[in-house]
């Protein structure tokens, strides 16, 4: 006689890692014929003061992405103290304007390549399988100045091209791409930071986002679609066995009340933040809901023959997710709205938040997995997940970041039961394992990492790396496979 039973445990092999991407850590900026990125371009912020995108260089201020932690330099240092996490998967990203200086150019900067072939021979040394973003929110400047960054169609060969170029150099040392990180975030307005395109309007701001023209982002989004089906038909011509998926900045949306319109709401901004992008993505075409909401706002995808082939023939081998936090949807307009990284909600009062305001809930994770793999049924990794928290060296140099454990515990515990509850999940790259430049904000006091970095937010400080508190309880919880949580 059969019986069923659930999973029980983390699967045997699972990818226990963390999450980087090369703007936010790489630094050397201008190093080995590196061109200028557009995340070169954007100044440091604060809590309270938003980044700001210049176009020019300005002498004086703060880019936090020219020196960030000078991983460039201190890589093989890192990537040995991954090595002690134990760590079996790293997430990292290429910069595209180390491999294409200026985005167009006839031949690749022969420098970039180089410094990624040491990079994955580091990794390799100990075994740690590279994850790698291919786009990561930065192109080359040149492409955002002479095309207008995604906007133009023509950018799509050029990021072919690219994918080309690495996917033949590295097709031995790297298994696991993504096409672009956290791609549904160009709808949600952020058209310079996520694709090189100013708007119509010269509104180039960071957070300054009314008004901004939706034709246009969405028109970005569909040549970002067409470029990743691209490259995912390539990188399997190129080697079979390559594992290509898509990225989703998950905003988990919870009804505020049970009122139906806020129930609907909740759905609908589900579909429209989060399943767009993957339904394209895995399914290779655009759902009713988006082509509906096209319709009812007046968006002209403009459409090349072919275009809809081109989606068909390039659907992803597997989805990864961001995860921080949860919000709720509400129809009543008179809510008060708190905000997350790039997204905005409704502050949920059953839950608490960190020192940035990002509502603290691994509940949601739980749900996310289970409803993400209900639609798809592919296998997922949750490729981003931390706590961003202001950390305190103690006077005999130790950190103890018992609330980032706290948060990680929680979420690998809702990470299992999600496994239990049926969802096929590989993988798990906490978000920036080592501290690095924040996103959102340009700052470094916002620290992710199991290991500390001496640098502050004026970009001050030996750029030393120590260990934290967390960094010996994440070695124990990949050592025991995910049990040992304690
Ligand atoms: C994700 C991005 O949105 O969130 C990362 O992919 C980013 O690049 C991370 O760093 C955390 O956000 P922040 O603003 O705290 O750095």
């Amino acid at each position: 006689m059969q019986t069923l039973k659930p999973n029980q445990a983390f699967p045997a092999g699972f990818l226990w890692g963390g999450a980087t991407a090369a703007n936010q850590l790489e630094g050397g900026y201008r190093e080995g014929d590196k061109g200028l990125s557009t995340a070169d371009m954007v100044t440091a912020g604060t809590h309270t003061i938003p980044r700001t995108i210049t176009l020019e260089l300005e002498e004086g201020a703060n880019y936090p992405s020219h020196e960030a932690i000078d991983y460039y330099h201190r890589f093989k240092e890192d990537i040995k103290l991954f090595a002690e996490m134990g760590f079996k998967v790293f997430r990292m990203s290429i910069a595209w304007s180390r491999i294409f200086p200026n985005g167009d150019d006839a031949e690749p900067n022969e420098e970039g390549l180089k410094f990624y072939d040491e990079v994955f021979a580091e990794l390799k040394k100990y075994n740690i399988e590279p994850l790698v973003t291919i786009s990561h929110y930065e192109a080359p400047y040149a492409l955002a100045q002479k095309y207008n960054g995604w906007s133009n169609r023509k950018v799509i060969d050029f990021y072919v091209r690219y994918c080309e170029v690495i996917f033949n150099r590295y097709k031995d040392v790297v298994k696991y791409w993504l096409t672009f990180n956290e791609i549904n975030i160009l709808s949600m307005k952020f058209g310079f930071f996520v694709a090189g395109a100013m708007m119509p309007n010269g509104n180039s701001s960071f957070t300054d986002i009314e008004g901004i023209e939706e034709q246009m982002l969405f028109q970005s989004l569909h040549h970002q679609f067409i470029a990743s089906a691209k490259a995912v038909k390539l990188g399997h011509e190129i080697n079979k066995d390559f594992k290509i998926g898509c990225m989703i900045a998950y905003m988990c949306s919870y009804p505020l009340t049970c009122a139906p319109q806020d129930v609907l709401l909740a759905q609908q901004k589900d579909n429209m933040s989060n399943f767009l992008c993957s339904d394209v993505q895995v399914r290779g075409a655009y759902p009713g809901f988006a082509i509906r909401y096209f319709h009812d706002n007046d968006i002209n995808i403009v459409m090349e023959p072919g275009d809809e082939e081109i989606l068909k023939s390039g659907c992803v081998d597997f989805y990864t997710f961001s995860y921080y936090y949860s919000a709720c949807v509400s129809a009543d307009p008179n809510q008060e709205m708190i905000s997350g990284n790039f997204a905005l909600g409704i502050n949920n009062p059953y839950l608490k938040a960190s020192e940035w305001g990002w509502p603290l809930d691994s509940t949601g994770l739980r749900w996310t997995l289970n409803n993400i793999y209900n639609r798809y049924q592919i296998p997922l990794m949750v490729v981003e997940n931390g706590l961003g928290a202001v950390d305190t060296v103690e006077p005999d140099g130790s950190i103890q970041d018992d609330y980032r454990i706290d948060y990680l515990r929680a979420h690998i515990k809702d990470m299992k039961e999600a496994i239990i509850d049926g969802v096929e999940l590989i993988g798990y790259t906490p978000w920036g394992c080592i501290d690095l430049v924040s996103a959102g904000t340009g700052e470094m006091k916002k620290r992710y990492g199991f290991i500390y970095v001496d640098k502050d937010n004026e970009g001050k400080g030996t750029l030393d790396r120590s260990p934290k508190k967390s960094f010996y309880w994440y070695k124990q919880v990949i050592e025991s496979n995910g049990e040992k949580l304690d």
